[in-house]
């Protein structure tokens, strides 16, 4: 397979048809490159020495490696039979190319004209499975997206207990490991470390991709930096429990894996059925982190996330305005100064429904309180419009309060291990989505609410990990599949609410960032980044997040001060800069600014309206980060056509030295000239990249500032 700059070889090796990996790397314009698969060095192929199969499986480098044969390294696929044997071993069988790539049915997947699919047959002649492994090259894009199809071609069933995505074989030469951990409110913090004897990488067992880790990992040369140096990276378009992982062996040779997490995991497939894992987006990068981030950025936005063209409104969200302390008229209040300022949309986050004014009722019952809004939502929708603001409202589907009426009527919704009291988490349950009638019960409601105003945009938040997975709906020898069969219950209640409202901007929350990942993008084009919003927190979560994810997926929102969650004090115009790159909102009361700070409202949208668009598909250049530096933090977004860059600047400390900062740029063309608005210096490209920008001592921390650079010629 050749990608814009990349080679990824497969070969067959030996009678048997071991399907092995060959070269993954910067394009190669040889065609055989078998010699990599070492087949003439020991431990030979058992063809030629029957005696060490065993040492054979445990060093040759599969493509989609299995269990039990005696390569002890994580393996992609592992089934258990009904006498209760575990070994599984592939052999190829053939292999079809075409044009154009096959939907996956109930999973987020890549999609695009102009890409072409390479599908590899391979067989277990034994357990009678049938493994067909997938892969699409994408024209102009160094995105490789691979998965994995299981048909139980026999007549007995079988326990699926792991089935990954995607399996990478490295030769080590002195890498780093790449992963983005973090906690609730400080998500996707990066994380670099040599690679080291052993598996290492990222996780999640709690039924979401977490703000624990995210489904990312990168391989990078130890030398690699922003802009140079061979990295590779590995993200999984799925939203629930995965494993990311990296395991170096004592021959120096490196597997890294990506898929579902083993753990918990076992899919049985019956006679003549088939499981399909969810994709995995490869990248191999010669141009450094920056390249990596700039392939997954536009591959996201062009093959993946299906609402990228759709208006992202300008909003004001009540949550941290009001919590649950509002009614009709407050609301009202604060759209009249959304309309007063220019914002386009007031979103009602928590407690418009059931009898909810705290944390512990009403998850579940979806309908409008009217004590706190007479005339419901329609009614507040109506109101608004005639200010020319619209609405939009928050939701938690996948959740049931003990306190509802949904609860009262259907204990059996939550999931549950019998015998036991579920476990409380915020004070809620979570909803078995596994099963037809708890989502059809919650689609109706939704629809209902939908329907029953003009709303434009809607939250959909999750609070909670998954406990207690344990489904009523399906029998013992099925349980294994309980938390994927969620997941797939939530994405077809995604899908269900994007067909009914084809308009909707859908934004995707979990408890902040929990649950960020390529899968929700294919679904939602913006997703909350995190709970905190303050802004030089910020700069590190959305550093970490832009590492893989479009600025476009990011929500970002000018919060108040001090911040809600760190109680840091900044300025309202750095606060403002900070959101602007993202999907760009305010997360604080309007009629409590000052008269000051509510003057800056309409330049931060009318910047918002201008650069919005560069931001959500230029090339990203992160020129400097905070985290290393702690000093500063800088990056930069270049048009397509090279004719417009913003560089973002931010000051996070003051400096005592006098002497301006030397910014050097990068994106630019060389050749071209460019004009800095702000003061109408003119010069090229190479200049400005190579000479930079010279950036003023700022009066004091927090101090932001936007370069604008228009091409001339
Ligand atoms: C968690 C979200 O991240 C917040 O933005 C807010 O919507 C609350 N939930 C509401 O309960």
């Amino acid at each position: 397979m050749e990608t814009a700059h990349t080679t990824y070889l497969i070969g067959i090796a030996g009678e048997e048809g071991f399907l092995g990996h060959v070269y993954y790397g910067p394009q190669l314009p040889d065609d055989n490159m078998q010699y990599l698969m070492r087949l003439d060095e020991p431990p030979l192929l058992p063809e030629c020495n029957s005696r060490e199969r065993a040492s054979f499986y445990g060093s040759f480098p599969f493509e989609y490696p299995s269990a039990g044969g005696g390569d002890f390294r994580e393996p992609c696929l592992a089934a258990e039979t009904p006498a209760g044997g575990r070994s599984c071993e592939l052999f190829y069988e053939g292999h079809g190319i075409f044009a154009g790539k096959k939907p996956l049915p109930g999973l987020p997947a890549s999609f695009g004209e102009g890409c072409t699919t390479l599908e590899i047959l391979c067989a277990d002649p034994v357990l009678h499975l049938r493994v067909t492994l997938t892969y699409t090259v994408f024209e102009g894009s160094d995105v490789i997206c691979r998965s994995a199809r299981i048909e139980n071609a026999g007549d007995a069933p079988l326990t699926l207990t792991e089935v990954l995505s995607a399996s990478l074989s490295l030769d080590n030469r002195a890498f780093d490991i790449i992963t983005l951990p973090g906690c609730w409110s400080h998500e996707r913090q990066i994380d670099r470390r040599p690679l080291t004897f052993g598996k290492q990488g990222a996780y999640s067992a709690r039924g979401i991709s977490s703000h624990q880790f995210n489904p990312f990992l990168a391989i990078a040369e130890h030398s690699a930096t922003q802009e140079h140096g061979l990295v590779y990276g590995m993200s999984f378009i799925y939203s629930g429990n995965f494993i990311a992982q990296a395991e170096l062996d004592s021959c120096q040779k490196i597997r890294a894996v990506m898929g579902i997490h083993p753990d918990g995991f076992g899919w049985r497939l019956a006679p003549g059925e088939v499981f399909q894992t969810p994709e995995a987006a490869l990248v191999c990068s010669g141009q450094g982190l920056g390249g990596m981030s700039r392939a997954y950025h536009d591959f996201f936005r062009e093959h993946l996330i299906r609402g990228q063209g759709k208006h992202r409104y300008s909003l004001v969200n009540s949550w941290e305005a009001a919590y649950f302390d509002f009614d009709h008229d407050r609301l009202l209040r604060l759209g009249q100064k959304a309309s007063e300022a220019g914002i386009e949309l007031l979103v009602v986050d928590d407690g418009w429904f059931g009898h909810r004014d705290d944390e512990t009722t009403s998850l579940g019952d979806w309908y409008v309180n009217e004590r706190k809004l007479p005339g419901g939502l329609k009614r507040l929708a109506d109101e608004l419009l005639k200010m020319n603001v619209k609405l939009g409202i928050w939701v938690e589907p996948e959740m049931v309060s003990p306190d509802s009426g949904l609860y009262r009527a259907h204990p059996d919704y939550a999931l549950q291990i019998p015998g036991r009291t579920p476990t409380l988490a915020r004070n809620q349950y979570v909803l078995d989505l596994t099963r037809q009638e708890v989502r059809d019960c919650i689609f109706a409601q939704l629809s209902a609410v939908l329907h029953s105003a003009p709303i434009v945009y809607v939250k959909w938040d999750m609070n909670r990990a998954l406990t207690d997975v344990f489904s009523m709906g399906l029998p013992p020898e099925r349980q294994g599949e309980t938390a994927h069969r969620y997941m797939l219950g939530v994405y077809e209640l995604q899908e269900r609410l994007l067909a009914e409202f084809p308009d909707l901007l859908l934004e995707n929350c979990c408890s902040g960032g929990g649950r960020f990942d390529a899968g929700m993008l294919y679904y939602s084009p913006q997703i909350w980044t995190s709970d905190n919003a303050e802004a030089i927190d910020r700069l590190g979560i959305q550093e970490g997040t832009s590492l893989v994810y479009p600025l476009s997926a990011m929500g970002a929102h000018v919060a108040a001060c001090p911040s809600h969650t760190n109680h840091r004090s900044t300025p309202f115009a750095t606060r403002g800069q900070v959101s602007l790159p993202g999907a760009f909102g305010y997360e604080l009361d309007l009629n409590k600014l000052s008269e000051e700070e509510f003057a800056m409202v309409p330049g931060q949208l009318a910047a918002y309206r201008e650069f919005g668009p560069l931001f959500r598909s230029g090339d990203l250049y992160r020129l400097a980060s905070f985290r290393e530096n702690h000093s500063y933090d800088a990056m930069m977004v270049v048009a397509k056509d090279k004719a417009l860059a913003v560089v973002h600047y931010l000051q996070v400390m003051s400096r005592a030295q006098q002497r301006s900062l030397r910014l050097t740029l990068a994106g630019l063309d060389e050749t071209r000239r460019y004009r800095e608005r702000e003061t109408g210096v003119t010069r090229s490209g190479a200049g400005w990249m190579h000479g930079g920008v010279l950036l003023p001592v700022l009066d004091g921390d927090y101090q932001g500032k936007m370069v604008v650079l228009e091409a001339v010629d």
